[in-house]
């Protein structure tokens, strides 16, 4: 954030846009107390004069310079030299000089070569922003805010010169990253050089081609798009081509290398590679319109903040279908990307955390089209086709995606390094990185077991034999889908029947599974096949409108094609333990999976223990069952529940701290909690809640909502996209009165 400094004399050379609207932010918050201008244009030196931009001129660029503690060099690069030249002799031996030019490595050589290698008060910099406009009229005092301004220190830049131009950067709102000269050209070179080169290039051709007054009569969006950047200035651009002459020739080679890809692809008639790269440019693409929405150039992967303000509500009614199944949507695109042939998926659920694992396939060469409303078409590889990634594979806040995916990644050739946001970064992966080890897989973790997890390539696996030291169908999947590349077969036996999604789905591919009991077998060798997936509706979305139905007076819902697996119906089983009104109706199986309609009508519940053997059958519903047992009669007992403790946060805490605060009776224990209920004639207080970031945890409180006495207010629920993106959109129309705050307006 701004910092306040003042810096008693600056010396700007050089008096356009860029350098104007930096003095300019310094001169409107109070941070510089003089200020003298040189420009070789002696219009512009009296424009800033009369602007009150400087204090005074000179056509004497030596008076201009004398005893200035900053020099601020904005000059074409060309110029940079002979300035430099020109001023050596009069700066003083305190005088800090920066630059804010768009390549760096020609900056420092001129800087060399007039001062020594070894002179330590110049500090290049590069402010990242720009205007349509140009000159001392268009300067700007907010130009710089939230704007990166990359500096590029040396090993032997003074750290009071680089401290001071830092200050004279946050003081105008700028945000701050150091990089080294090479890497900032090289980054420039692929971000704006490369497609300033192109645009020229391409409308060169186009107006050389006999036929041009005809296209460019023709020429619409496309052709504005993506020339607009070739009405700059070419004076400056042959300078910059120049001065960073070796990044840019790399990057167009590469860039020349894709393109020959590309064409050849377009020539053989080859529609699958043509659309991998269209699909990967795209998301790419859509990506990265979603950062310049939030903040133009800063901080690209911080979430914006969003609360929800949750009035007392509606009875709930309607008939609706909540989004596809979580768990079954990542295993489609991970089964698919591994199949022989093109598997069609409907229902996928477009949630972050899905999206994260369709990424990262796309990331190791699988061509996938869509989601476009749920459709999404996955041209198998089958199960050695899979790339090394460019990058780690970045999975955001899923827990499923990185545990799946380490068993998969530890059958491949290559190795892989996997990343995930704040809270997955606290996640426990020795649970899957152990049994993995001891298949002969190189998992590292970092300390304690938290991501990044770094899996070799080419290790040999070995079938095991797995006793799951805990109810987990996360780890179960992980070892079995390491499976698919052990040598000889791989069993795990769980201590209590967790979802089996993994299972019926390879079946679903022609793998066989076998199943008896609570072990199921596996032998590498097979292949999957690719094949079509209907997902059903997340029963662990739907358990939340099951939950506000059951509590709010005069509610009558309907939740369409919901999946009612047997390992995924806890929620089901709990609530009519509780006296709940639900009926399973419809019932029929799509694709390997049952689905049902239910219906839910309000009913008083009354407080219960809760069977364990049901806990991991609704393992992600207890955050909303816990607001059911808030409104129930009577105390809610939950025990064996330990693993709620390392969810996408602590949700034992989580709730019972919610509930506290809206003036509920709940305690935490170690593996679970103790709630009392205020029965038909209570409600919950108002309040704020803190989410954790965790999506059911903000989605659980909302619903509380429609038996509140006053505004909850629900804090941090940006992570309600990992599962449900379309949550407020339906949850009003059900009958919710929640408006959202902040954010992107989602
Ligand atoms: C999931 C398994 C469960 C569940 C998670 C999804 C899956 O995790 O909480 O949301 O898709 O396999 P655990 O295996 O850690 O219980």
């Amino acid at each position: 954030m701004s910092k306040r400094v003042v810096i008693p004399r600056v010396a700007v050379v050089g008096l356009g846009l860029i350098g104007c609207s930096w003095i300019k932010g310094l001169r409107v918050r109070g941070c510089v107390n003089g200020v003298r201008g040189y420009d070789r244009n002696l219009d512009s030196m009296q424009l800033a004069l009369s602007e009150g931009l400087i204090d005074h001129y000179s056509e004497n660029i030596a008076e201009v310079v004398a005893d200035a503690d900053l020099v601020i060099v904005s000059v074409p690069i060309m110029a940079m030299r002979p300035v430099l030249e020109s001023i050596r002799e009069h700066i003083g031996a305190h005088t800090v000089i920066t630059d804010v030019g768009s390549v760096k490595g020609s900056v420092a050589r001129d800087a060399a070569a007039v001062f020594g290698p070894e002179f330590d008060r110049f500090v290049l910099g590069h402010p990242i922003a720009g205007s349509e406009r140009s000159g001392v009229m268009a300067a700007d005092e907010n130009l710089y805010v939230r704007h990166k301004v990359i500096i590029t220190p040396e090993a032997h830049t003074s750290r009071a010169a680089l401290a001071l131009v830092r200050d004279a950067w946050s003081a105008v709102g700028a945000d701050i990253e150091h990089m080294s000269v090479d890497h900032h050209d090289e980054v420039l070179a692929a971000t704006s050089h490369l497609p300033h080169l192109l645009a020229y290039s391409l409308v060169d051709t186009l107006a050389n081609s006999h036929e041009n007054k005809e296209i460019f009569n023709y020429a619409a969006g496309g052709f504005r798009d993506f020339t607009r950047i070739a009405a700059s200035s070419p004076v400056m651009w042959r300078d910059i081509f120049g001065a960073n002459k070796d990044q840019i020739l790399k990057t167009l080679d590469l860039f020349s290398h894709d393109l020959a890809f590309l064409r050849a692809a377009i020539e053989q008639g080859d529609s699958t590679t043509v659309m991998g790269v269209l699909t990967r440019a795209k998301s790419a693409r859509d990506h990265f319109s979603k950062i310049l929405a939030r903040r133009a150039y800063v901080e690209p992967m911080k979430t914006a903040s969003i609360s929800y303000i949750a009035n007392p509500g509606k009875a709930l009614s309607g008939s609706f279908r909540v989004p596809g199944d979580k768990s079954i949507s990542h295993r489609s695109i991970m089964l698919g990307s591994l199949a022989n042939g093109t598997t069609e998926v409907t229902g996928f659920l477009e949630g972050e955390d899905s999206l994260a694992t369709l990424q990262a396939f796309r990331d190791m060469g699988v061509v996938i089209e869509g989601p476009h409303r749920g459709r999404v078409t996955i041209h198998g590889v089958g199960l050695h086709g899979l790339q090394a990634p460019p990058n780690a594979l970045y999975l955001g806040n899923s827990g499923t995606s990185m545990r799946l995916l380490a068993g998969l990644m530890a059958g491949q050739a290559f190795d892989v390094e996997m990343t995930g946001d704040e809270s997955l970064s606290k996640r426990p992966m020795g649970r899957v990185a152990d049994p993995l080890a001891l298949m002969g897989a190189i998992v590292d973790t970092a300390e304690a077991g938290r991501p990044p997890l770094k899996v070799k390539g080419g290790s040999a696996l070995k079938g095991i034999h797995y006793d799951l030291p805990m109810a987990s169908a996360q780890v179960k999947s992980c070892v079995l889908l390491a499976g698919l590349y052990a040598e000889g077969e791989t069993s795990v036996t769980e201590p209590a029947p967790t979802r089996d999604h993994t299972e019926r789905m390879l079946r679903g591919f022609g793998y066989d599974v076998a199943v008896e009991g609570n072990k199921v077998t596996l032998r590498s060798g097979g292949e999957l096949t690719s094949t079509e997936i209907d997902v059903p509706s997340d029963i662990s979305s739907a358990a939340f409108f099951m939950v506000g139905a059951s509590i709010m007076p005069g509610s009558d819902i309907t939740l369409e094609h919901v999946g009612i697996n047997p390992t995924r119906i806890g929620v089901i089983n709990i609530l009519r333990a509780m006296g709940g009104n639900i009926e399973v109706l419809n019932e029929r199986e799509v694709g390997g999976e049952p689905v049902a309609d239910i219906r839910v009508r309000a009913a008083q519940l009354k407080g219960i223990h809760i069977p364990e053997d049901q806990v991991p059958l609704a393992i992600d519903e207890f955050p909303a069952i816990f607001i059911a047992a808030a409104c129930a009669d009577g105390e809610t007992i939950l025990t064996g529940a330990e693993e709620l403790r390392v969810k996408e946060s602590d949700r034992i805490q989580a709730m019972v701290d919610g509930l506290v605060t809206l003036g509920v009776n709940a305690v935490g224990t170690d593996d679970g909690a103790v709630i009392q209920g205020f029965g038909a004639e209570g409600s919950f207080g108002g309040g704020e809640i803190d989410s954790q970031h965790d999506h059911r945890i903000a989605m659980s409180f909302a619903m509380a909502s429609l038996r509140g006495s006053a505004p909850i207010v629900v804090r941090d629920c940006a992570n309600v996209a990992t599962s449900f993106p379309s949550f407020v959109e339906l949850s009003t129309t059900a009958g919710l009165e929640l408006v959202v705050e902040g954010g992107d307006s989602e």
